[in-house]
């Protein structure tokens, strides 16, 4: 293959990288961007084959060989609600394997490198160990196997600075004939800053610094790309530094939060997770009939999905209820704040598996005025994104960020187990409003015992 052929194809793989992402912004075309996003990969793999005759052909065929089982097992087998710690891991693959490139090409071809390409390499080693061992601290976070809360120890902000100095010396060193040991160095400092970039950022947090390392692995790939002159690898770094930039920025604005704050705002003492709360005070509960015969006659109900809606797996008795209710003349529609669940796009996800049409999701933004004329808003497993504290409770670790505008309406449902307080760990006044009824129980079992009571009106 010509190196022009090859070019060309690294274009069209580039091009499928783009056209991927575009669909992916649209849970109608997502399916079809997966596809050509992967098309892009393959086609991309192909050529790195043919083009480059790589050397050592059977260990890297058993490394694809295990690397794509390992990816294909753990695609089928994670859990919708753990796809976070999915995607941390893959980061952390992604800035391991930048950084080490960028070693290997230090240890053999050092000699004949310009100034600008070691200067890349020890970029690359920066960022990429950075990316790995923050990555594997949220993993470790979200999978519960360390605890959730912003971790800080006494001079924490003085070590982290003195790490970050030392390795920018290291860095800026290795263009100017450093030995590997000091790429070695490097390394080890920069595991160490991720550590402890990564240990100060706790609860709902989490996920967003997660996005944010998803962009430091996006950079060191294209760092690694100019360390390789892979014009492929600096086109698909690009993308995803710039699409995890991005969607660290909207997750942060989501949450009504600077990204400044959410970094660095547990070194200034602040905290990010509320105590787990359980109410005593009084609320008023009520069975299935009573609260199919509101739905049932109702003109208007918006549904509020969260988190426990994913728990419970919940969509289909959704969708069921929904039916039941339109065919009886009622108008229901979704409201989707940015972060309801634990992922982005974890509602839009689980309500397409229903079939819940599209055009019925409606944006926290042109659902809010909706509600002061909505009947009933029925909030399934969700919490923090319809508790009023976030508008009204300074100090309070949602405070600030934009919520479901729920309590507008002119009442209120909640399907929920117990008083348990949602990820922030905070109360939340709207349960205790009387215009509120709660209906205790798992959301599909409540979802099913509903479906069969509004039959029966
Ligand atoms: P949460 O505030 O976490 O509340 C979920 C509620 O669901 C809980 O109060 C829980 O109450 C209930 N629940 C759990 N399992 C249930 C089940 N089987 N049946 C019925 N109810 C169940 O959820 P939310 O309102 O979706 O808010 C999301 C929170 O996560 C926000 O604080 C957000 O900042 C944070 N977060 C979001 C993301 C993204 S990107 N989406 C990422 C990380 C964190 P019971 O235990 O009483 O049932």
């Amino acid at each position: 293959m010509s190196n022009d052929v090859a070019d060309l194809a690294y274009l069209a793989a580039a091009v499928c990288f783009i056209a991927a992402l575009k669909a992916l912004s649209s849970p109608r075309r997502a399916r079809l961007g997966n596809a050509v996003g992967a098309a892009g990969a393959l086609i991309a793999v192909i050529v790195v084959f043919v083009a480059e005759r790589p050397d050592n052909l059977l260990p890297i065929l058993g490394a694809l060989l295990v690397g794509g089982a390992a990816g294909l097992v753990s695609a089928q087998r994670v859990a919708m609600t753990a796809m976070p710690q999915m995607v941390a891991v893959f980061n952390a693959l992604g800035g391991a394997a930048g950084a080490i490139v960028a070693l290997v090409e230090l240890y053999h071809n050092a000699e004949g490198a310009s100034r600008g390409q070691l200067a890349v390499a020890g970029f690359t080693i920066l960022i990429g160990s950075v990316a790995f061992s923050g990555s594997m601290i949220a993993f470790l976070r979200l999978q519960a196997l360390m605890t959730g809360r912003p971790l800080i120890f006494p001079g924490m902000r003085w070590i982290f600075g003195a790490l970050l100095a030392a390795a920018l010396v290291a860095g800026v060193w290795i263009p100017f004939g450093a030995s590997l040991w000091v790429a070695v160095l490097l390394t080890v400092v920069s595991l160490a800053v991720g550590v402890l970039f990564v240990l100060p950022v706790g609860g709902a947090d989490v996920p967003i610094v997660i996005a944010l390392l998803n962009a430091f692995s996006g950079i060191t790939v294209a760092a690694s790309g100019y360390v390789l002159s892979n014009s492929l690898l600096i086109v698909a770094g690009t993308l995803v530094g710039a699409s995890g930039a991005l969607l660290t920025q909207l997750m942060a604005k989501a949450m009504g939060r600077s990204v400044g704050n959410i970094l660095f705002g547990a070194f200034a003492g602040g905290s990010t997770l509320g105590a787990a709360a359980v109410s005593e005070r009084p609320v008023r509960a009520a069975g299935p009939e009573d609260v199919a015969i509101q739905l049932g006659y109702a003109r208007r109900v918006v549904v509020a999905p969260g988190y426990g809606l994913a728990v419970a797996q919940a969509q289909h008795a959704l969708r069921d209820l929904a039916d039941e209710l339109e065919s009886r003349g009622v108008e229901v529609l979704y409201a989707i704040h940015p972060v309801a669940g634990r992922m982005p796009g974890h509602m839009n996800v689980l309500l397409a598996e229903a079939d819940v049409p599209y055009d019925k999701l409606k944006d926290m933004e042109h659902i809010n005025p909706e509600f002061r004329t909505t009947d009933v808003a029925l909030v399934v497993g969700a919490n923090d994104v319809v508790n009023p504290a976030a508008r009204n409770a300074p100090g309070s670790p949602i405070y600030g960020m934009p919520i479901l505008a729920a309590d507008e309406a002119q009442s209120i449902v909640f399907l929920k187990r117990s008083m348990r307080a949602g990820f922030a760990g905070i109360e939340n006044d709207l349960m205790h409003d009387p215009k509120t009824t709660l209906l205790f129980g798992d959301a599909k079992e409540s979802l099913r015992k509903l479906v069969a009571a509004v039959k029966a009106l």
